[in-house]
């Protein structure tokens, strides 16, 4: 059965969301996915967006085809005014639960021409680019923001501007461009786009176990959370949020169920007749983010890094997981030794 964005947001129940990562969560990945229990909203990887444009087939590919029967949130990456237009009208007849402007984007390549995060350096800028998208889509309009470029206080100015052009989705990740992915998340101005915006707010940023995912719904009141390094990591992760959230204890999968999931990524990362390098670069990407859950002296990691073959990749994996024993496989805290 299908779940429209209305429906989803008709129920009470915290919104757990699979946040976009280019080059990762692509449709493959979805439907893999889907097999540890899935999200309740995803989003597409961003959709670069200039003046000569179009929709290419797979964004095409993966709105038409959407396997995983909840509503899809489509991305833009870009900051011509009328090339997103363009593209968010051809949308419009496409099943879009809503279009996004990406505001968050911290790859220099993408801040640096003012796109993604960089935009975050002009406010006004963003006030005239969110007001022309919000005039020009029928639909929903959802922005995924950071908190500003270099400092959190410009969040109080980038909340006035979202909160009066009334989008009906604001997804938050507790940073800025300038923190990229550093330790450390501002829940506290989460809670502060709570109270200042009328539309449903997505916590974002730093989310790696249930327990923590629950104390982040506590301390923000966000409507929901989105989750994306940790869902490489834990594709069960979903449940066990569901599961704490219900008040029961979260379980763990265990070394041999961990294994088959990475060697169905691997399945997932490229078609039948990928070149086996291109998938195994493309595999151990994955596993820098599955590896700080590996093993506390991150040698996984190390012994990941130096392989070049499935089958050397295999081996790897199947020294660390080929066993029965739970894995949490939350990240063992900067522990990389414990001599
Ligand atoms: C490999 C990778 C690719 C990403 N691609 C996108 C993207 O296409 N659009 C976007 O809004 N954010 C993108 N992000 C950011 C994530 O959506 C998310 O905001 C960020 O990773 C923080 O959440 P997390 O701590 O749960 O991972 C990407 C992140 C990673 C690690």
């Amino acid at each position: 059965m299908f779940v429209s964005l209305e429906g989803l947001l008709a129920d009470p129940a915290p919104v757990l969301a699979l946040a976009p990562m280019k080059a990762v969560t692509d449709l493959a990945f979805w439907r893999l996915f889907l097999r540890y229990g899935g999200a309740d909203l995803y989003t597409t990887e961003y959709v670069r967006v200039h003046v000569t444009s179009r929709l290419g087939p797979e964004i095409l590919q993966t709105v038409r085809e959407n396997p995983t029967g909840r509503p899809v949130i489509v991305q833009l990456l870009g900051n011509d005014p009328q090339a997103l237009v363009r593209i968010a009208k051809e949308l419009a007849g496409l099943a879009v639960a809503a279009i996004e402007l990406n505001l968050g984007c911290p790859a220099p390549i993408v801040h640096r021409k003012f796109s993604g995060g960089g935009l975050l350096r002009d406010h006004n800028r963003v006030d005239k680019l969110v007001g022309t998208l919000r005039d020009a889509i029928v639909g929903k309009f959802s922005v995924k923001t950071r908190l500003g470029f270099t400092n959190p206080r410009e969040f109080d100015d980038l909340l006035a501007i979202y909160a009066k052009h009334h989008l009906d989705l604001l997804v938050v990740h507790g940073r800025t461009v300038a923190e990229q992915y550093q330790p450390g998340v501002h829940y506290d101005a989460i809670a502060q786009a709570v109270a200042a915006v009328s539309c449903p707010v997505l916590a974002n940023g730093g989310i790696d176990t249930a327990p923590q995912a629950q104390q982040v719904l506590r301390q923000t009141g966000a409507r929901g959370l989105m989750i994306g390094r940790a869902a490489i990591r834990n594709p069960w992760i979903f449940g066990q949020i569901r599961k704490q959230l219900r008040g029961e204890i979260p379980t763990y999968p265990s070394g041999r169920e961990v294994l088959a999931y990475v060697l169905a990524l691997y399945e997932a990362s490229g078609p039948p007749d990928a070149r086996e390098e291109l998938q195994v670069q493309k595999l151990k990407r994955c596993l820098s983010y599955l590896g700080v859950g590996i093993d506390p002296k991150r040698e996984f990691l190390r012994q990941v890094l130096r392989v070049t073959t499935r089958q050397e990749l295999e081996a790897v994996c199947l020294r660390f997981m080929d066993h029965e024993r739970p894995m949490p496989l939350a990240p063992f805290s900067d522990a990389v030794s414990t001599d």
